[in-house]
């Protein structure tokens, strides 16, 4: 046993170590595939001594329970927000207003880049990631410790020689990047779009089910201490940022300490010239007196501190004509209405096209074809509409109206009560086929190299393929005549299908296109339904019942497996050897209860004894007849009888029904 703990130890050691130089420093010392076996070993360990796990495991930041609601947190110092600068004049005006305060011209200062995100606080006890909250209304806010852990560049636990309590501040965000590709998922899934990387961020640390948040990409930087304010011992928030750099924190590389109120303008300035290079979205800098003490004897008025101000950058905005409303369908059938727009420069960016997202949105903006309209570049690939400018209306414009038939092949549109987009519902609507094709094989699904959205379409125009699964009986000819490919492309093409049989089960179900099923809820369902055969068999009542899973995703996937041609593509896909299984293999399986002995009582609802005996001898564990002190779980049905009294008095692990199945089916 201790050398369990040992072997359990080291890999958890090793774990964080490749975890922070992966996520918090951004310079990763192994592959994936190996960060990825040593995480397989330690939830082995685990699954095997599940007395051993602790919280700060590094198995632990997934696979947390969904909740009903989150709980209210009290911040040990209050969280406060930050006054506001629009110009160099106004930055001006506070420096000299708190420079009079102190009678001294303050000069020290530190630059921070203001992220668009939401503010959070993390409470560290006992070297121990124990709350996180948001923000709230500065003194109370929300519990959302469980969201927060999923976080990977959020430190679980601390180095020695910290406070024994302490809290921290920062913001965590989600790259444009993360942001794009979930907005993306979201269009195809005819979800609703969130309208910017903060709303998004924040949407993903509200979720209840933490499995969700998990995997968004979310990110952190910490800005400050909280809790105790000396905690660090320095005399400079510049020193108590290095201090929590540390403690294993991450801090933006690209705060900067500046002497001279020229330098805050100065960096000001260039980011303001660079903010489209960042990764993430910023709304302007954030400028601190660097000295402590001074901070303190500023004080702050109401919420906001005298010693810090957030400089903002204006807005990438311009003003054009918005000509007319038109239509793509998407994936699922989706009438996506985009603007087109007078071609217009914005911040040295010719803009042509803008999101227009749904009908609610163009009806709730106000907006009219013809109207003047207020486009703004946030970043984001494609511009958006902010608005119309009323003012400048003529009497000529017009209002938008979605159609009432898809503008590829005529079918009459739908739009199901309570959902933003109309769709178009005939799956063999040639616009959707290629879409689904072209999805099948991109980043995030099958993501088969080489074939992208032309080449897809390309075949399909063909008649080399008409579904997904006909990419997997192309041939080195049939590819090599399509135009302009080189035989040497075309023998690389083959080789990605090849290496595409083998992505993890939820790439596949995301690669089928399931209407509401993003890369997110297909990886719940494959880790809950464990194969292909399950999530086809599986009735409304048990998808509706897996934690994320709601009534609407449960009757599309439902319908989904009940359509013919659907099966057929999967029938072709498992014949040409994809993977129709979740992540372990057989082979994983066989062992994992290996060496624990279990005693088996009462009634249980979905085994007989016998089916629940073999279960566990499959997986290698071994069946007591009795209780004694040899027996590792008492696995205890209805009306248990002596067997549980037995086990209670030696402190023998029962094990509920439901907690058993967990346990075989390797759930966390
Ligand atoms: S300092 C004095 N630093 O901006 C303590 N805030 O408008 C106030 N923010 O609620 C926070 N980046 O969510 C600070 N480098 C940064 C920041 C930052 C973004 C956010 C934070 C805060 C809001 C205030």
């Amino acid at each position: 046993m201790e050398k369990v703990t040992a072997s359990i130890e080291e890999l958890r050691t090793r774990i964080n170590y490749h975890n922070r130089h992966y996520h918090v420093l951004d310079s990763p010392e192994i592959s994936d595939a190996e960060y990825d076996q040593l995480m397989r070993e330690l939830q082995r360990l685990e699954a095997v001594h599940p007395e051993l796990v602790t919280p700060d495991s590094p198995t632990q930041r997934v696979g947390a329970a969904p909740v009903e609601a989150f709980g209210t947190v009290e911040h040990r110092e209050p969280m406060l927000s930050l006054a506001n600068a629009f110009s160099t004049e106004e930055l001006g005006a506070w420096h000299k207003r708190i420079s009079g305060l102190v009678d001294e011209e303050l000069a020290d200062f530190v630059c921070e880049i203001k992220m668009d995100g939401l503010a959070v606080s993390l409470t560290y006890e006992d070297r121990r990631l124990v709350r996180g909250a948001t923000r709230g209304d500065g003194y109370r806010g929300e519990d959302i410790t469980q969201n927060l852990r999923t976080i990977r560049s959020i430190p679980l636990s601390v180095p020695r020689g910290v406070p024994d309590l302490f809290e921290v501040r920062g913001e965590v965000f989600l790259s444009r990047e993360g942001f794009i590709k979930l907005n993306r998922d979201r269009a195809d899934q005819g979800q609703s779009l969130f309208a910017n990387p903060r709303n998004a961020a924040a949407g993903s640390l509200r979720q209840l089910d933490p499995r969700i948040t998990a995997v968004r990409p979310l990110d952190i930087f910490i800005y400050g201490l909280g809790y105790p304010k000396s905690g660090a011992k320095t005399k400079t928030h510049w020193d108590t940022l290095q201090v929590l750099q540390g403690w294993g924190f991450k801090l933006n590389p690209l705060n900067s300490q500046v002497r001279g109120l020229g330098k805050v303008e100065e960096y000001h300035h260039i980011w303001q010239a660079k903010r489209d290079e960042l990764p993430y979205e910023s709304d302007g800098i954030v400028a601190k007196i660097d000295d402590l003490a001074l901070q303190e004897g500023l004080g702050s008025v109401g919420h906001e501190p005298r010693w810090a101000i957030a400089f903002k950058f204006p807005p990438v905005q311009a003003v054009t004509r918005l000509l007319d409303i038109e239509i793509s369908v998407g994936r699922t059938g989706t009438l996506n209405p985009f603007a087109v727009l007078e071609p217009v420069t914005v911040g040295g960016v010719t803009i042509r096209h803008a999101a227009l997202h749904n009908e609610d949105v163009i009806r709730s903006k106000d907006i009219l074809i013809g109207d003047m309209v207020i486009v703004q570049r946030a970043g984001e690939v494609i511009p958006k509409v902010v608005g119309p400018v009323a003012s400048r209306r003529t009497g000529a414009e017009k209002p938008f109206v979605i159609p009432t038939r898809c503008p590829v092949c005529e079918t009459e549109t739908v739009r199901p009560e309570g959902e933003a987009m109309a769709r178009c519902p005939n799956a063999a609507c040639p616009a959707q086929v290629v879409q689904r094709l072209e999805h099948f094989v991109s980043r995030g699904a099958m993501d088969i190299e080489g074939i992208g959205e032309k080449l897809a379409r390309a075949l399909f125009e063909a008649g080399l393929i008409r579904d997904a699964a006909d990419y997997y009986s192309l041939t080195l000819e049939q590819l090599a005549g399509v135009e302009r490919m080189a035989d040497k492309s075309a023998s690389n093409i083959l080789d990605a299908v090849e290496a595409s049989k083998g992505r993890p089960l939820s790439r596949v179900i995301f690669a089928l296109g399931i209407l509401h099923v993003g890369a997110e809820i297909a990886e719940v369902l494959a880790a809950r339904l464990g194969s292909m055969d399950g999530l086809a068999g599986a009735s409304r009542e048990e998808l509706a019942n897996v934690a994320g899973i709601g009534p609407k995703i449960a009757e599309s996937v439902h319908t989904f497996f009940r359509q013919w041609e659907n099966l057929g593509i999967i029938e072709k896909l498992r014949k040409a050897g994809v993977t129709m299984k979740y992540a372990e293999t057989v082979r994983e399986r066989r062992g994992r209860l290996k060496g624990l002995v279990f005693v088996v009582t009462g009634t249980l609802s979905s085994f007989s004894r016998q089916g629940a005996e073999a279960a566990i001898r499959e997986l290698g564990g071994s069946i007591g007849s009795g209780v004694t002190k040899k027996t590792d779980y008492l696995v205890a049905g209805a009306e248990p009888g002596s067997k549980l009294d037995r086990a209670q008095a030696l402190g023998t692990r029962i094990l509920s029904e439901e907690e058993f199945l967990d346990l075989i089916e390797g759930k966390p």
